[in-house]
């Protein structure tokens, strides 16, 4: 098999090509790497065997050829499950592929499927519910003039929004976190094979847990999402059996937790870094929402995603054959100096503002990217209106979990003024 790497004589730049992309220093800040990488066509790292797709134009052709670049298979970094986990995953529903990891035609079926679901009007029905919320997650810690916005914010909102969406109990929030925290890690590419395993066994008590409420939703239906998934037929035939919901379910709780939570975290404290932008937004709450999408495209809170080449094709000229898995760089591209100018600096005013990838492209567009806006934008105003002079608190490290996939604060320590 050729790869673009082997053609070294006709690319300008080999050094990105020869840092390994899964490095814990690059993983915790990868934009400069990603600079380098922009500064030659697509490469294959031979660390992780797949090639980089780093540019915005090239990112947009794979988003947009998906009869070109299957989504089937892993969004994450794992070609193939270890052995060991494999036998794990024995114990449980067969996998199987869901909206996410889907071609078309099925694709479409998933998403006509989740339509109503991710409607507008159900988002907006959502709303009030969300800032109260909000409001109530700020009572728990306004008179300590400080907290760990991580953990007492940015993680129980999405996580929060997310079960009530669903029709899942409060109280099982911290259930819901382990879970949708198991499922996410493994996708990252950077545990070792025990973190695996037992990733694996969380996700069967998940399985246990989703396949007990779906017979209490066929014995007694409820207006929940749960319900609904226990009624849909994705064919017109036979309704979905436990095990395709609990993919979907999962991977819904994923999606709806990880990414706002890194969101919000990442936001609040580029507003820290420019606080001028922190003194605009407070006095003008109605320019959140731009200042939600210039964040999404700075912090990227979903780094890459990944694809397999059908056939043999060509990206930014260079070669893809068959099989190849390739890394698809939202993060990238979203500060691609060809697209958006000083792309590393924080501009709520520039003027294609809504150009960002943060919420991918195509037919896999983001199915949740209004009710993400939305708690994003509630998330601010209530902030922004209940704590004043907002600062980092002494000894922030300010370091991410190790994620090639994910970009998400492990923790923001802040104190305020009320
Ligand atoms: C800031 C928050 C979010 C970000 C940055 C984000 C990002 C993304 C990206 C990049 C994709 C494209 C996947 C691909 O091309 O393979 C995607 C798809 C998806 N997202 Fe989000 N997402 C966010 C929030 C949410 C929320 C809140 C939900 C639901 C509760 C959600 C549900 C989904 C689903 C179901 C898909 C798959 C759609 C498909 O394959 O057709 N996301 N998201």
């Amino acid at each position: 098999m050729k790869h673009a790497n082997s053609q070294e004589a006709e690319i300008p730049t080999t050094v990105a090509a020869n840092i390994n992309p899964l490095l814990p220093a690059v993983v915790e800040c990868p934009f400069g790497y990603f600079a380098q990488l922009r500064r030659q066509p697509p490469v294959f790292v031979s660390h992780g065997r797949f090639f980089l797709i780093s540019r915005y134009d090239d990112v947009r052709q794979v988003l947009l050829h998906p009869e070109v670049f299957s989504s089937a298979g892993s969004p994450g970094v794992r070609r193939k499950l270890p052995a060991e986990v494999v036998r794990v995953m024995a114990r449980g529903f067969r996998p199987v592929p869901t909206v996410q990891t889907i071609d078309p035609p099925a694709h479409q079926r998933y998403r006509s499927l989740l339509s109503k679901a991710f409607s507008s009007r159900r988002v907006a029905r959502l709303e009030p519910d969300i800032r109260r919320l909000a409001h109530d997650l700020v009572d728990k810690f306004i008179d300590e003039g400080r907290v760990d916005l991580v953990a007492q914010f940015a993680v129980p909102f999405p996580l929060t929004v997310i079960a009530m969406w669903l029709g899942l109990p409060v109280a099982d929030l911290p259930r819901l976190k382990r879970w949708s925290d198991a499922a996410a890690a493994p996708l990252g590419g950077m545990l070792n094979r025990e973190e695996e395993i037992e990733c694996a066994e969380i996700e069967l008590e998940a399985q246990e847990y989703f396949a007990a409420r779906l017979e209490e939703r066929r014995r007694e239906p409820r207006d929940d999402i749960l319900t609904d998934l226990c009624r849909a037929h994705l064919d017109g035939n036979e309704p979905l059996d436990n095990g395709e919901i609990y993919y979907l379910l999962i991977q819904l709780l994923v999606a709806g937790n990880e990414s706002v939570r890194n969101l919000i975290s990442s936001a609040m404290l580029l507003l820290l870094q420019h606080p001028a932008h922190m003194a605009v937004v407070r006095a003008q709450p109605a320019l959140i929402p731009k200042f939600v999408e210039e964040a999404l495209r700075i912090e990227s809170p979903i780094k890459a995603f990944f694809r397999v080449a059908k056939s043999d094709t060509r990206v930014g000229g260079v070669e893809i054959p068959a099989g190849s898995r390739v890394a698809v760089l939202f993060a990238s591209a979203n500060r691609d100096e060809s697209h958006f100018s000083n792309p590393d600096s924080l501009d709520i005013d520039r003027d294609n503002l809504s150009d960002h990838l943060a919420f991918g492209l195509g037919i896999h567009y983001c199915l949740g990217a209004a009710l993400a806006r939305t708690e994003a934008r509630i998330a601010f105003e209530v902030l922004l209106s209940r704590l004043a002079d907002i600062r980092l608190a002494p000894g922030n490290e300010l370091t991410h979990t190790p994620s090639f996939i994910f970009r998400g604060l492990k923790a923001l320590h802040l104190e305020f003024s009320t």
